[in-house]
């Protein structure tokens, strides 16, 4: 397998989210003034990074299972002068316990639920259940999770997990944050110019790869093809129909 550059490399974040809506997000944790933040598969960390410079009282600690992600994390931290008030760890998230004030769970539900390989719907109530079981009443959550924008098409579907119940609309997704101990504060979706950027920076290290090796090199097909595959799942597939909701929820 040929070995492709990490993706904090070409995107801010690893989900489709432009900067004013960060600032949305980091306003809404940081404005509960929280004490301890918490971030579940939390990617580079550069969410919480924001949200400690925002609030700076207060403690985070980022949670993925990635050590790549989470080492360069740390070297952001550092370089920002957050060192000492962050902790990120490369752990599995799913045995996390305590109380934070606030936590953020983006893209990240099938940390509770069965792995995405296993093509199953993703399981939203066993993520707001634990997320739930994290925070105290009044704490704050950002809980952002895929979501059929549009109705779903076999298209769509067969590069995902190949079903139209693996996700729900964001009306179905708001009625189970209610369900499930939340008041919900505000809601909003991840828009095209979103989701293309997050695309296209996710398949930028093929591209990356391809402009420096040699089209002969035995692994250049294989590149190719990957490239070829991403694309067309999402320029000939889900584009338009995933989407992405971001919902600002308080626990009651
Ligand atoms: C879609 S990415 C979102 C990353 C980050 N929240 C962001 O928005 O930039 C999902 C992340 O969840 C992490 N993840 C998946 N399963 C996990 C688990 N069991 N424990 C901790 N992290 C996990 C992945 O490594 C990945 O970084």
């Amino acid at each position: 397998m040929p070995t492709f550059s990490p993706p904090h490399l070409d995107l801010t974040f690893m989900s489709p989210l432009s900067e004013a809506r960060a600032e949305r997000l980091v306003a809404f944790l940081a404005g509960g003034e929280p004490a301890s933040v918490l971030d579940i598969g939390c990617g580079w960390g550069e969410l919480l990074l924001r949200v400690l410079e925002a609030a700076p009282e207060a403690r985070g600690l980022g949670v993925d299972l990635d050590e790549e992600s989470v080492a360069a994390g740390r070297g952001e931290a550092d370089r920002r002068g957050l060192a000492g008030r962050v902790e990120l760890t490369a752990r599995d998230a799913r045995t996390e316990t305590g109380s934070h004030d606030a936590v953020i769970c983006i893209g990240a539900s099938q940390v509770w639920g069965p792995d995405v390989s296993e093509q199953q719907p993703l399981d939203y109530a066993a993520a707001l259940t634990a997320l739930r079981g994290l925070l105290p009443h009044g704490g704050r959550l950002v809980y952002a999770e895929g979501i059929w924008s549009a109705p779903p098409t076999p298209a769509a579907t067969a590069p995902l997990a190949g079903r139209d119940d693996e996700l729900v609309s964001i009306a179905t997704l708001v009625s189970l944050a209610e369900r499930h101990g939340f008041a919900v504060l505000a809601v909003h979706e991840a828009g095209r110019d979103e989701w293309d950027a997050f695309e296209s920076g996710y398949t930028a290290c093929y591209a990356r790869w391809l402009a420096e090796h040699d089209p002969d090199h035995p692994d250049a097909e294989e590149v190719r093809a990957l490239a070829g595959r991403q694309h067309a799942a999402y320029l000939g597939g889900y584009r338009g129909i995933m989407g992405l909701a971001y919902l600002h929820l308080v626990a009651v």
